[in-house]
């Protein structure tokens, strides 16, 4: 455990020793300082240190190449702390076991934009602002009627946050304090309706509107499934579950999505168009869509049985990946899995126990004692037992990524404010290596250059 000592977004990188590299081209020597973050910071050396390294003066100099950022990191941060090898996550240095347990949602949500935990005042504020803004603009049912029915819930979600935008075009003042406050609490109020009226649409069922008497997550599940009566009263296991899930997905640093949000905010976009970036990065099947993923995998194979055969047909590289296991960070295991496995077992006693999680278990099982996953350090993550839950829940399966987006708003924008306030940020643009052609003369190959369409010919 580390220090309490607070780390700031614009606290300075601290030299701890240097480098030599020798460039063998042209046998000058270079010092490169080593630098390290917070108290528990990486050790990083920074990549504009090497461009001075060139042969001649009118060289560019030397870059690094990192696809898919493996090993470079975008940003200093404050908010999220993993540990991959040691499975640890803490959240502004609090363990995310404790907050699980103890915390609420939103009280999560100021945490993560504010660094400090609220106090009772600081609260019910938030609570207060966050309840006002649920609402949204009748046109937004409108817009989402357009969609047909068997529309992915995430695109409609993606598509609804994206227009959000044009209802708020005061948001553009993104340096301006007033106006990013309620463009916060804007998208946290209505992330839960959006995602609500996506699955009534879904399901032919009339949008159901806020009801402000109840908590957040209460709410969302009376958008969800109130039907005719008039006040819905949800499953409290069904609604502690739901709350501890949302706190475990409310951030994850820098992954697909929230670099999604940062480098489209970094372009000083307003934040519904940089969230709705992130919610269409999180929909991929490697990211969030990857619960979804998990129960269509259990569904195919269909029995405990089958099970054997499956994990051998995703070792030979026939089938797809064992979905819902392996992390780019967590090496040893994923801590949010743990909790989320020990909360379904609480609500499977609650509804029963739900006919694939003999599957899920048995998959488990296999898998921890195979090499192939065991030598690849790859273990269930957090998405493996999230679907199973929500499907107990009664969630459809395309909802799965929705639930987690409306949590990892919170997230979102704690790392869009912190990327613009961070003042060695610029617009996000990453260099390239290019392998293509040198110069060439354009020769066309066209005969014709405006092509009328025949009406007589086959549509391919
Ligand atoms: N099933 C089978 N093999 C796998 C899996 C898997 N789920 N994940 C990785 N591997 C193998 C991969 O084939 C490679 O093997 P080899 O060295 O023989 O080529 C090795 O393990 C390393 O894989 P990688 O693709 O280099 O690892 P990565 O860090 O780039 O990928 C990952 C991380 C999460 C994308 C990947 O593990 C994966 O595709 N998992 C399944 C999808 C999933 O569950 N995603 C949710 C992630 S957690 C929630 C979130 O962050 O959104």
């Amino acid at each position: 455990m580390g220090t309490s000592q607070p780390t700031s977004p614009s606290a300075e990188l601290r030299a701890t020793g240097t480098l030599e590299i020798k460039d063998s081209r042209t046998a000058k020597n270079y010092s490169i300082q080593i630098v390290q973050g917070g108290v528990e910071g990486d050790t990083a050396a920074r990549a504009m240190d090497l461009r001075p390294i060139k042969t001649s003066p009118d060289e560019f100099g030397l870059m690094t190449y990192d696809p898919a950022f493996m090993n470079t990191a975008s940003c200093k941060s404050a908010i999220t702390f993993i540990d991959g090898d040691k499975g640890i996550l803490r959240y502004r240095g609090y363990p995310i076991e404790q907050l699980a347990e103890n915390a609420t949602f939103l009280e999560v949500a100021w945490l993560l934009r504010h660094g400090e935990l609220p106090t009772q005042a600081e609260y019910d504020g938030w609570v207060k602002d966050i309840t006002f803004h649920t609402y949204v603009h009748e046109n937004i049912k409108t817009f989402l009627q357009g969609f047909r029915y068997d529309a992915h819930p995430m695109s409609m979600l993606c598509s609804a946050v994206a227009a959000l935008s044009s209802f708020y075009p005061e948001a553009k003042n993104i340096q301006d304090q007033h106006h990013r406050n309620i463009s916060i609490v804007r998208l946290l109020a209505k992330l839960p309706t959006l995602a609500a009226f996506c699955y009534r649409h879904v399901k032919g069922l009339p949008f159901i509107y806020p009801d402000n008497d109840l908590s957040y997550v209460e709410n969302f599940l009376s958008m969800v499934a109130r039907m005719s009566e008039s006040k819905y009263g949800a499953n409290p296991v069904f609604v502690k579950a739901l709350e501890v899930l949302f706190i475990l997905h409310a951030d994850h640093e820098q992954n697909c999505s929230t670099n999604a949000v940062r480098a489209v905010g970094s372009s000083h976009v307003d934040p519904f168009s940089a969230v709705a970036a992130g919610v269409a990065a999180l929909y991929g099947p490697l990211h969030g869509g990857a619960n979804e993923q998990v129960l269509r995998m259990i569904n195919e194979i269909g029995s405990p049985k089958n099970v054997d055969a499956f994990v051998e047909s995703v070792k030979g590289g026939k089938g797809s990946r064992l979905m819902g296991f392996g992390h780019r960070v967590y090496k040893s295991y994923d801590p949010r899995a743990k909790i989320v496995k020990r909360l379904a077992d609480e609500v499977f006693k609650q509804v029963g126990m739900d006919k694939d999680l003999e599957i899920a278990l048995k998959l488990e099982e296999v898998a921890l004692s195979d090499d192939y996953f065991v030598s690849r350090k790859l273990y269930p993550n957090v998405d493996f037992y999230t679907g199973l839950i929500y499907r107990s829940m009664a969630f459809p399966t395309d909802f799965f990524t929705v639930l987690f987006a409306v949590a990892r708003t919170a997230g979102w924008l704690a790392q869009w404010e912190e990327m613009l306030n961070d003042k060695e940020q610029k617009i996000a643009r990453p260099r390239q290596i290019y392998v293509g052609y040198g110069e060439r003369p354009y020769k066309s190959q066209l005969t014709t250059r405006f092509p009328s369409a025949k009406k007589d010919a086959p549509r391919k």
